[in-house]
């Protein structure tokens, strides 16, 4: 397990801290106990088997549930979200993994839904140049926002419900499986695009599957097991750390088959097994 305190502190300040958050449903604790701390500029990878807690986190984080203890601390105070409007209102944008997008609507639509700049009577033109402003700022490749969602790629619906997400500004953006079900070249420019929210000084929390894409953008990783903190680590920790944590690596055959890999290679290099 990796010691925080060890590894430069990112350079922006704490957006995001979260102390002994525990959710209960009736009889199951999803969540027991759970520190975070998330800084502005700074990518953190939240991972875990499934059941391990993620999206239960998130959905707290993103006003759809209540803690049932603990604090949040959102830039400097104490909040309690009682709905997602709460969480949006305060700065705090999810993008879930259904994406919730219109198939039958263009892109300005999506981006603007619910948000209208002038309800009753839209300014669609207005509309129109805030969305090319918003994706050219994430260098987005959509090739018209007058075509409908459901021409789109994965990768480009990804980024349609990410630049939907910066419209109010926020200062944390979550983002729930973001690379799911993508191909190669489209999780590059979602991770790219990542990159870029980060650059504008956002704070990131991503869920994934996907050790490689968690190690490309996360400045750090958090592993949830069985709705607790499970060991913070850097990218570059090894599989076989990431692994264990992730497992718990005591009781896990994947983890014991790279720990007598890992073994082996102590043992032929002459170090301590
Ligand atoms: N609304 C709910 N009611 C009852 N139990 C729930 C509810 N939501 C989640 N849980 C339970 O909480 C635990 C954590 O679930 P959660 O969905 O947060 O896991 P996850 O880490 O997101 O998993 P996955 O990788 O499969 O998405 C599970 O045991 C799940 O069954
Ligand atoms: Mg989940």
């Amino acid at each position: 397990m990796t010691d925080m305190s060890n590894h430069p502190r990112p350079a922006g300040e704490l957006v995001l801290s979260l102390r002994g958050i525990s959710k209960s449903f009736g009889a199951v604790s999803a969540l027991t106990d759970i520190d975070l701390d998330v800084h502005a500029g700074e990518v953190v990878a939240l991972v875990g088997d499934n059941g391990a807690g993620k999206s239960t986190l998130v959905k707290t984080l993103a006003g759809v549930h209540q803690p049932t203890s603990g604090t949040i601390t959102f830039c400097g105070e104490t909040v309690t979200m009682t709905d997602p409007s709460a969480a949006l209102n305060l700065g705090i944008a999810t993008v879930f993994q259904d994406l919730a997008l219109c198939e039958n609507l263009d892109v300005v639509a999506n981006i603007f839904l619910g948000r209208e700049l002038k309800p009753l009577q839209l300014d669609e033109t207005a509309m129109e140049v805030r969305s090319w402003k918003l994706l050219n700022e994430l260098s987005a490749r959509i090739p018209s926002v007058r075509i409908p969602i459901a021409s789109l790629s994965g990768g480009q619906r990804q980024t349609v419900a990410i630049a939907r997400s910066l419209l109010l500004e926020p200062k944390l953006i979550l983002l729930d499986e973001p690379t799911a079900a993508l191909g190669v070249a489209q999780t590059a420019e979602v991770l790219n695009l990542i990159e870029r929210v980060r650059d504008r000084g956002l704070g990131v929390i991503m869920i994934s599957h996907n050790m490689e894409d968690v190690r490309a953008v996360a400045d750090r990783i958090v592993v949830l097991r069985l709705g607790r903190n499970n060991g913070v680590f850097t990218p570059d920790a090894s599989n076989q750390e990431l692994v264990g944590a992730i497992t718990g690596a005591a009781d896990n055959s994947v983890s014991r088959r790279a720990g007598r890999r890992q073994t082996q290679h102590d043992i032929t290099e002459g170090g301590q097994a």
